[in-house]
C-alpha cells in the first residue's frame, strides 16, 4: 500500500480567476505531490502505518518510529490538508452555508460576515507558513484556529472542517504579499455542499 495523490476533483483553470492554473499545477502536481512521495519513502519499511488512512496516521502519530517522525508529521500532514483543500473549493463557488453548518456558524460567531473576518483575521496573523481551520472539537463545538507548517487540526484532537492554506506557495504567484487579497477572494471558490458534508461527518464521530 501506497498514498497516492488524489486527481483534482476540476479542471486546474476551474477556480479562475481566484486561483490561477498555474498556482493549481505547482500546487497539485508539485507540492501536494511531493509530501506523497515523501511520505512514502518515510514509511517505506513500516506496513502497519502505510496502510492507514492518512487521518488515521495522525493520530497515531506518536507511535510513529522517532527517526521518521517529524517527516511523516510534515508530509503526512501535508498530504491530508490538500486532499481536504481541494475538495472544499469549486468553480463558480461561494455564496454562504445553509442548514445547520450556517446555524452553528451563527450560533459560534455571530453573522456569516463575522466568521469570514475572524478567519481571514486568523489566517493574515499567522505568522509564516501555515493553515487557518474552522475546525470541531470533541463536544462538536466549533473553533477558529491556526496550525504552523503542515500541522494539521487532527494532531490536536480536532477535525477539520474547513481549511486555506496560507503558505505562500498558495497564493504568491497572483497575489504577491497580500496576502490579505488572496484570503478575502478565496470565498468565492469554497464548495458549501462539500463543507456541509465534512461538518455532519465531524459531527457523527
Ligand atoms: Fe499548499
Amino acid at each position: 500500500m501506497a498514498f497516492e495523490l488524489p486527481p483534482l476533483p476540476y479542471d486546474y483553470t476551474a477556480l479562475e480567476p481566484v486561483i490561477d492554473e498555474q498556482t493549481m499545477h505547482l500546487h497539485h502536481d508539485k507540492h501536494h505531490q511531493a509530501y506523497v512521495t515523501n511520505l512514502n519513502t518515510a514509511l517505506q519499511s513500516l506496513n502497519q502505518f502505510a496502510s492507514m488512512s492518512v487521518e488515521d496516521l495522525l493520530h497515531h502519530l506518536s507511535e510513529v518510529p522517532e527517526n521518521v517522525r517529524t517527516a511523516v508529521r510534515n508530509n503526512g500532514g501535508g498530504h491530508a490538508n490538500h486532499s481536504m483543500f481541494w475538495q472544499i473549493m469549486k468553480s463558480n463557488g461561494g455564496g454562504e452555508p445553509t442548514g445547520a453548518l450556517a446555524d452553528d456558524i451563527r450560533a459560534t460567531f455571530g453573522t456569516f460576515n463575522d466568521f469570514k473576518t475572524q478567519f481571514n483575521d486568523a489566517g493574515v496573523k499567522r505568522f509564516g507558513s501555515g493553515w487557518v481551520w474552522l475546525a470541531m472539537d470533541r463536544n462538536h463545538k466549533l473553533q477558529l484556529t491556526t496550525t504552523p507548517n503542515q500541522d494539521s487540526p487532527i494532531m490536536d484532537g480536532l477535525y477539520p472542517v474547513m481549511g486555506n492554506d496560507v503558505w505562500e506557495h498558495a497564493y504568491y504567484l497572483k497575489y504577491q504579499n497580500r496576502r490579505a487579497d488572496y484570503l478575502a477572494a478565496w470565498w468565492g471558490v469554497v464548495n458549501w455542499d462539500a463543507i456541509a458534508q465534512r461538518y455532519q461527518k465531524g459531527k457523527s464521530m
